[in-house]
């Protein structure tokens, strides 16, 4: 039976310190960090992604606004704001709620956003900073799973096989970059690959990342594998839950993520550490 691992009790340490960090600044009269997340449009899973961003900002004491915005605000106008907000001393990180209205184009967006503010580490210049070893900000969810993997004694994976299922800018991409710099023998796979349980029954460590519900059973894991869980969904009785079937998983795995209380807080946690790092770095300047 798989030890559960959960990211929720790794997030709230990791919130704690950042709390400790925010009041000895509020002690010393020191300006506060300051996250500022813009929502466009009224997509729900957006919103409440965004509300739990707030919520824990407020919980460790960080500065941050919402800039929520109507589905018809064009591309121009939100590159505006953004460039707004590069030249505002006042903020520190910059969140662009994905996805965006069809009418805006992403990769403008990414751009546009500097990148010693991008928080989420989404920028062509933080991601080839990963890809060359010399890592600025990294993605939030990528980040936090390698704390997950920290926190199991998972740092070194020399001689470990990897599998990836998913091969998204926000995850699967990069998580497989990060386990190749810790030494894994990394493989990603995807919704084309064929014979796909054949390569991730040899995984000592599966990540999956691929947003179907319950997708990934026993009968895809090898014996003593560790399993992370990246998924949020919705199954057939609306009920959350993530892209493997924790319980037949669990028999197999060693350990195992679960869905929610997993991932999800350490994306949150790891967003509020990139931004207490760019505060540094922006203080520093
Ligand atoms: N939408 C889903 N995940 C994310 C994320 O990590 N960052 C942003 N900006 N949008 C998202």
């Amino acid at each position: 039976m798989a030890e559960v691992v959960y990211g929720s009790e790794i997030a709230a340490d990791i919130k704690a310190e950042l709390k400790k960090q925010i009041e000895e600044l509020k002690e010393n009269h020191r300006r506060i960090p300051k996250l500022t997340v813009i929502l466009i449009g009224d997509h729900a899973a957006s919103l409440s992604y965004v509300k739990g961003k707030e919520r824990a900002c407020g919980e460790i004491g960080m500065d941050n606004e919402l800039i929520a915005l109507p589905a018809d605000t064009s591309e121009a106008e939100l590159l505006e704001l953004i460039d707004r907000l590069n030249h505002d001393d006042t903020v520190d990180g910059i969140l662009v709620q994905l996805p965006l209205p069809k009418h805006i184009n992403e990769d403008h967006v990414i751009y546009a956003i500097a990148p010693h503010k991008d928080v989420d580490g989404f920028h062509p210049y933080n991601i080839g900073r990963m890809m060359m070893g010399s890592p600025t900000f990294l993605p939030c969810t990528p980040k936090g799973i390698m704390e997950v993997l920290k926190r199991i004694s998972l740092k070194d994976l020399s001689g470990k096989r990897a599998v990836v299922i998913g091969r998204s800018n926000i995850v699967g991409k990069p998580i497989a970059q990060l386990l190749l710099a810790a030494n894994a023998t990394v493989t990603i796979t995807h919704s084309k690959t064929a014979n796909i349980k054949e390569i991730t029954k040899t995984a000592d460590l599966l990540i999956v990342a691929i947003g179907k519900p319950r997708m990934v059973d026993a009968s895809w894991i090898k014996e003593g594998a560790v399993v992370i869980d990246v998924g949020v969904n919705r199954d057939e009785n609306n009920k959350l839950c993530g892209d493997v079937d924790f319980v037949s998983a669990a028999e197999k795995a060693a350990y195992i993520t679960p869905v929610p209380k997993g991932i999800g807080p350490m994306t949150i946690a790891m967003l509020l550490s990139n931004t207490m790092d760019a505060y540094r770095e922006h203080e520093s300047e």
